[in-house]
């Protein structure tokens, strides 16, 4: 098969909703550009989520608050480029839908017709059930996410852990219902315990994908930079880095320098050439330029 021939089988919303049935785990990660997104797909992920995380990852916010609907159809559009068969997914950014249904629709419907979506993100649980239903009566699948919300961090004064008392719970709970009933086809639990998790997950008919909550829900989703070990600073617990990519790209960026520094780099052989008859007639050229 070569590359353009379209991938096994392509993941859809009924194909995410049947893996819970059969008791088959999905897998998820983040993507922000065509080469990861390639790659990602090419190794048989189900989900890519275009994360507003791309607010801090790829653009350097120090919150996922400033990402603008903007931003994010555009790293969405280079994504899609890259993904033949897992399903898409993009977040919904901060204030790209808080001003009131008919705000989200449009947000949702450009990501879907201009970006390739196939689902969008929404963060919250009960206070989203009106929205989506909405989203989904105008056919675009909706993914929940609750637990640790990062657009709610002033609300939460942090990046805490959700769901450790037995109020906060029982809200979760009933939020992860919410979802359901308003017809999401799948909802994200996001930096809870794994009990919690575990609970919430058997509850349900829609799967879960887990962020930092523990092994028992339906499917995982990480970070791609958290993955590949490309980020500056501390990772979350629950953060496995499969490889060290930050330290190659180092590595490779330092020997670069070096070998330009010490005349290493180009080679002859990572040179163009001419013949030596040309190079001999245009030297006879130049040197006689110069006489006259
Ligand atoms: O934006 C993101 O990366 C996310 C995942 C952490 C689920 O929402």
């Amino acid at each position: 098969m070569d590359s353009k021939s379209p991938a096994v089988s392509k993941i859809t919303v009924p194909a995410i909703l049947e893996r819970k049935l059969h008791g088959e785990k999905i897998t998820s990660l983040t993507a922000y550009d065509y080469p990861t997104a390639r790659l990602i797909d090419e190794a048989g992920i189900d989900i890519v989520l275009v994360g507003d995380s791309l607010a801090q990852v790829m653009l350097g916010y120090d919150s996922t608050l400033p990402l603008t609907a903007e931003e994010m159809l555009h790293h969405l559009r280079a994504v899609r480029r890259g993904v033949q068969r897992a399903l898409v997914v993009a977040d919904l950014p901060y204030g790209s839908y808080h001003l009131g249904e008919k705000e989200a629709l449009e947000t949702s419907l450009r990501f879907v017709k201009q970006g390739g979506a196939e689902a969008v993100k929404i963060e919250g649980g009960k206070n989203r059930a009106r929205l989506i239903r909405r989203l989904v009566g105008a056919e675009i699948p909706v993914m929940g996410h609750i637990g640790l919300t990062p657009q709610s961090i002033h609300r939460m004064g942090g990046y805490s852990v959700q769901g450790r008392s037995l109020e906060s719970a029982n809200t979760l709970l009933a939020d992860a219902q919410a979802l359901e009933d308003s017809g999401a086809f799948a909802v994200v639990l996001e930096a809870i315990p794994r009990e919690l998790a575990a609970i919430v997950t058997r509850r349900l008919r829609i799967p879960t994908i887990g962020i930092g909550a523990g092994p028992e829900c339906d499917g995982q989703i990480l970070v791609f930079h958290d993955v590949v070990g490309l980020t500056f600073g501390r990772s979350a617990k629950f953060v496995r880095p499969y490889a060290n990519l930050g330290q190659a790209l180092h590595d490779a960026l330092t020997r670069f320098k070096g070998d330009v520094l010490g005349s290493r780099y180009p080679s002859d052989s990572e040179s163009y050439h001419w013949s030596s008859a040309l190079l001999d007639q245009f030297e006879k050229e130049v040197s006689s330029k110069t006489r006259s």
